[in-house]
């Protein structure tokens, strides 16, 4: 006896869809996501996945016309798709099919099928779930392949033969990472062999939807459960390899360094506690990312990894442009990040003084909450006692930074005197004297010789003015 989930098709739209299925003599039912997420009792999902045993497309215009305001219907014919918007619910309408892809394509080619051969050809048995929108067994759940089972055991299972479904669509690899950790399950060994097995048919997945998964990765609560699945079963250095060169340690005279990459995915699921801004867990992400090509032993040193930043925020844009992120303020606040991703550390394993704190505020301007956050997450250490001294000197600069900014302004300095006063002062053509004297009063603010007003401000441009030889002459 199949279990029956009337409760999971409360929303009347259900009803609606099993009338016009039923007035075109076509059987139906609800698939996929819905499904699967009514019965992880996670948030009502905003997509309905309907699959019909004939032709998906009149039954969505048949659902349509019944619906209030007769929405539009969206007709994919080349999919024999269709979908219709409604209540802010995406219907999407298909018929069942068999299929079958081309070896170098995302493409299927589609066959009518039965419900079960249409279950079989998708991703994952907890998503091949169906529930019956059918007058005789409204509301029953068909599970031929035991999805619920794969459900409790919180496992990532293929209907098919794991070969069979990742080469038909590669992009479903990713789908396994991004499952396994959205749900906090596991890949089923045999799947990950095959994932390991045909990486390389990623090729022919566009960069869009790789993007699109990873992007959901790194929204998940921890995401180093996807980063690390990725890199276990190799995909991780198809898409991202600046992040797998980061991997190991190397020991030369006794001397080791830390491994980089499994640092880098403590410091994302650390800033994953603190912030739910993809942007800032993609700096997290890359903030170490220079380290591969700069690392260098020294023998009085040991291992430096010099000028990293640097190198580290150029790799970004090299690195967006692949990817085909997005080429726009995103990409230069994690630039940003990345370049900066040091230098509240430094000032945390010293004294903190006034004048480092206003130069931290000046250099990062409105990001500077955000590399806070970063360079808190940033703490990896397993030293008790470093850790506190980190997190107690994070403290005082946090303090700092707003006693700091109330009192000096220079989040977004604004130079208190112009080029143009300075050229009336002392009857200057446009010159490098005006570029000096600007700068001077920028650093003397900076260095809390003089304080960010006007009046300060004017009588040190008049000292420096007289320094560099110029006349008042106003
Ligand atoms: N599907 C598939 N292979 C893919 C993509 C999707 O077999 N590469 C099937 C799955 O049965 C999936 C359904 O199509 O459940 C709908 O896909 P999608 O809307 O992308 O995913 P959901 O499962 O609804 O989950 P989410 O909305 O979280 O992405």
């Amino acid at each position: 006896m199949q279990e029956s989930y009337t409760d999971a098709l409360n929303n009347p739209i259900f009803k609606i869809i099993s009338e016009a299925a039923e007035e075109l003599s076509v059987d139906c039912y609800v698939i996929g996501g819905y499904v699967r997420d009514y019965l992880l009792k996670r948030n009502t999902p905003k997509d309905i996945d309907v699959v019909a045993i004939g032709s998906g497309i009149k039954l969505a215009e048949k659902v349509a016309s019944k619906l209030e305001g007769k929405p539009q219907v969206s007709v994919f014919k080349n999919f024999g798709t269709a979908m219709i918007k409604s209540d802010g619910i995406e219907l999407e309408f298909v018929g069942a099919r068999k299929e079958s892809y081309q070896r170098d394509s995302r493409k299927p080619i589609v066959e009518d099928g039965s419900l079960e051969d249409d279950q079989k050809r998708r991703d994952f048995t907890i998503n091949a779930l169906a529930l019956s929108l059918n007058k005789n067994n409204y509301g029953e759940l068909l599970d031929p392949f035991n999805g619920t089972a794969d459900l409790e055991n919180k496992i990532i299972k293929t209907p098919l033969e794991p070969g069979v479904t990742y080469s038909d669509d590669p992009l479903r690899m990713m789908r396994a990472v991004r499952f396994a950790t959205q749900l906090n399950f596991q890949i089923a060994l045999p799947s990950l062999q095959a994932i390991t097995e045909h990486k390389n048919r990623l090729k022919i997945v566009s960069n869009e939807r790789i993007l699109d998964e990873l992007h959901k990765i790194m929204l998940c609560k921890k995401p180093s459960l996807g980063f690390s699945l990725l890199h276990k079963t190799e995909l991780l250095g198809l898409i991202l390899p600046e992040l797998t060169a980061l991997q190991g340690i190397e020991e030369m005279e006794g001397q080791k360094h830390k491994d980089n990459f499994w640092h880098t995915l403590e410091v994302v699921d650390n800033i994953s506690e603190a912030t739910d801004d993809l942007w800032l867990r993609w700096a997290a992400l890359l903030h170490d990312i220079g380290k591969a090509p700069t690392k260098r032993f020294h023998k009085k040193i040991g291992w430096t990894f010099h000028g990293h930043e640097f190198v580290g925020s150029k790799m970004v844009a090299k690195l967006f442009k692949r990817l085909r992120m997005p080429l726009n303020d995103k990409m230069k606040f994690v630039q940003k990040l990345v370049l900066m991703s040091s230098r509240p550390i430094i000032l945390s394993e010293d004294y903190v003084t006034d004048s480092a704190v206003r130069r931290l505020i000046f250099d990062a301007g409105d990001n500077v909450e955000d590399l806070m956050t970063l360079c808190e997450a940033d703490i990896t250490t397993k030293n008790p006692k470093k850790q506190h001294k980190y997190r107690q000197n994070f403290k005082i600069v946090r303090q700092k930074i707003e006693e700091v900014e109330a009192r000096d302004h220079v989040r977004n300095f604004q130079p208190p005197i112009s080029g143009e006063e300075i050229m009336a002062t002392f009857s200057l053509k446009p010159s490098k004297e005006i570029g000096i004297i600007k700068e001077a009063i920028k650093e003397a603010i900076l260095e809390g010789e003089i304080p960010n007003e006007y009046q300060a401000a004017k009588e040190f441009m008049l000292v420096k003015g007289k320094n560099l030889g110029l006349v008042k002459t106003t």
